[in-house]
């Protein structure tokens, strides 16, 4: 597991700053090889900032509520006015430099499973504030980004300005169906899927994805759930990918060393 992610899930587990140190010095002391020391190092380095981080990490998480789109779409307004990094990626810890880095490494993966032609027509659904369309945006012909959050949506027209090939929608969460069959090379879900599972509406994505993609268009997600049960979430989708005509390319794999991120690469048959 990367530092910065790990860092993440102690404060989030911690009830205050004091037992989250303390539990860092314990793993310390439990540790037996200089290997294991030297990610609790790699910890503390990037926890210098004290309780921010921890303040970070329980306002964003304290604004979670669950079970519809709208609500997530009220929560993801809340989380965007106190840190839009963090929102989008709590394990950035807000820290724009460590966010841009993990961007970088996204998009590089995208090019290396050839995910990106200057051809290809996009969709990124959840698409937060914009920073994956935008770092795809001059690898492909076009990217429509989707947002269910109005604060969201409105930092994303903001930070695609500068890329005239992109397009941000607000969208009621629930489905696809404004979108033209057979329109997309490529349907982008990172880190959003876990939203639609909670409302309700995966596998309504799942269908309209199905439906607007190319034959052998893509559909990547990234992070099916966060229900902490990966032969679970490959289940879901392998059920889906039987019923909405995908074979599977990846199925849950961890690729990338900021990013703990589980990918499930889909082909449209
Ligand atoms: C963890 S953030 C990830 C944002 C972006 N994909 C990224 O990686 O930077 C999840 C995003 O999904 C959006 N979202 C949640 N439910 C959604 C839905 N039903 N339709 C569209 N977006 C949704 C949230 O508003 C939020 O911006």
């Amino acid at each position: 597991m990367p530092p910065n992610v790990a860092l993440m899930h102690l404060l989030a587990a911690a009830p205050d700053v004091t037992a989250a140190r303390c539990a860092l010095d314990a793993e310390e002391r439990r540790a037996r090889s200089s290997c294991a020391r030297q990610r609790i190092q790699d910890v503390r380095h990037l926890w210098k900032d004290g309780a921010k981080a921890f303040r970070l990490v329980k306002e964003i998480t304290g604004t979670a509520s669950h079970r519809t789109s709208a609500l997530w779409a009220e929560s993801f307004d809340e989380a965007a006015a106190i840190s839009p990094e963090a929102a989008v990626a709590l394990y950035s810890l807000g820290d724009p430099s460590l966010l841009a880095a993990a961007t970088s490494e996204l998009a590089m993966q995208l090019r290396t499973w050839q995910l990106l032609q200057p051809d290809f027509c996009v969709l990124d659904i959840g698409c937060g504030f914009g920073r994956v369309s935008g770092a795809i945006a001059p690898h492909v012909g076009r990217a429509i980004a989707l947002e269910v959050s109005e604060r969201m949506a409105q930092l994303a027209q903001t930070a695609l300005r500068e890329h005239d090939n992109t397009l941000v929608i607000r969208s009621s969460g629930n489905d696809l169906f404004f979108l033209r069959d057979t329109s997309f090379d490529l349907v982008l879900a990172i880190d959003s899927f876990p939203y639609l599972v909670d409302s309700g509406v995966a596998e309504s994505h799942i269908a309209g994805a199905a439906r607007v993609l190319k034959p052998a268009g893509r559909l990547l997600i990234m992070n099916y759930s966060y229900r902490g049960d990966l032969n679970l979430d490959r289940s879901d989708i392998a059920q889906f990918a039987e019923r909405y005509g995908f074979a599977i390319e990846r199925n849950g794999t961890s690729d990338l060393s900021l990013w703990d991120g589980r990918a499930f690469l889909l082909r449209r048959r």
